[in-house]
């Protein structure tokens, strides 16, 4: 595809070469993003960040990630702090907005929302997460999580075994990743949830439809047993009826030390997109995994900026000139691996 200018909506827009571009470009960003080194790059840009949703990671790497390239962020958050909540239209915001950023980076609570968004705005548009539809950007760097980690496992991203586990119905994250995997092969994928929260039947079939192999199951630990990768995620409680519905759900799957020492591999990677439910009535993911060695959960986090800033400047199209506007970083920088 041709990055420049593009708008970013869905994985679906995908072909295996660019992913592989993605990922190249994202893998020379580790300097500027462990301010090894400084770029202008993007001096004079403006990114335009409209997040109708909660988020930490996602708006903040967006942000980070376009600061880092030497761009600036003007930010909106929440209906209620922009005109939407005095009934402007989506069409309306994104006129006006984009006259006055670059790219727009957009979350909104409803399916399709950010596509509408990107019609009618004048500059790129990348989804930051539409409902429970897509999230494209997350899918890419839990991709791009797997195949560092895997690769430090001596596996690669054609013939892998991964388990999906939680609420499968509503997490956009998993949704937009089984898409993505579907431009590879020999893909193995268990999904952990409970019936009533099972990955949608249309992803299941396109999964299959291209070779690859899906198990469904509502037991974690007989899933995390066979696999290279456990993907844990949240119940979405925004999407349920009511919070009584969702409370059936929490804390149905929790994975701690216990439990991943004593059925997965030692060398098994654990990802979740975060946020985790800490609560006590969730704990889906434990925190007396944190020092596990295969918990990836914060690499994950610092490569979304890596490839963040990879798709910023291939949008803007200059992921050939980072280098030749850097320069090294003038303070201490002390910054521990993940
Ligand atoms: C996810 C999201 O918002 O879809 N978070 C994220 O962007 N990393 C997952 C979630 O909220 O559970």
């Amino acid at each position: 595809m041709d990055f420049i200018g593009a708008n970013i909506l869905s994985v679906g827009q995908f072909e295996r070469a660019d992913i592989d571009r993605i990922f190249a470009v994202a893998d020379t960003m580790g300097p500027y993003a462990r301010r090894e080194k400084v770029t202008r790059v993007l001096e004079g840009a403006i990114l335009g960040n409209m997040f109708l949703e909660p988020s930490t990671r996602t708006r903040l790497s967006f942000g980070a990630a376009f600061n880092l390239l030497g761009g600036t962020v003007r930010e909106t958050v929440g209906i209620t702090a922009s005109a939407m909540a005095k009934g402007e239209s989506l069409y309306d915001t994104a006129r006006v907005l984009s006259g006055y950023s670059d790219v727009i980076c957009m979350r909104h609570p409803q399916a399709g929302s950010v596509a509408e968004f990107a019609a009618a705005s004048r500059v790129p548009v990348v989804n930051g997460g539409d409902g429970a539809n897509e999230h494209p950007t997350q899918a890419l760097l839990d991709l791009y999580t797997i195949r560092k980690e895997l690769s430090g496992n001596g596996r690669a991203l054609d013939d892998f075994r991964i388990a999906m586990i939680g609420d499968l119905k509503h997490g956009r994250t998993v949704h937009s990743l089984c898409k993505l995997l579907c431009l590879f092969k020999k893909v193995h994928l268990v999904f952990v949830s409970p019936p009533e929260l099972a990955m949608p039947q249309e992803l299941v079939e396109q999964l299959r439809a291209v070779g690859h192999t899906v198990e469904v199951t509502d037991q974690l630990e007989n899933s995390i047993s066979k696999v290279d990768i456990v993907y844990s995620t949240r119940i979405q409680e925004e999407r349920f009826a009511s919070q009584e519905e969702a409370n059936l759900y929490r804390g149905r799957f929790r994975l701690n030390r216990e439990i991943f020492t004593r059925y997965a591999q030692p060398n098994t990677v654990i990802m979740h997109p975060l946020p985790r439910d800490s609560r006590a009535e969730a704990n889906e993911l434990d925190t007396d995994l944190n020092e596990h060695p295969s918990l990836a959960i914060f690499r994950q986090t610092d490569n979304g900026l890596l490839v963040r800033m990879a798709l910023f400047a291939m949008l803007l199209g200059v992921e050939d000139q980072v280098d030749e506007y850097s320069y090294p970083v003038r303070w201490q920088s002390r910054r521990n691996p993940a």
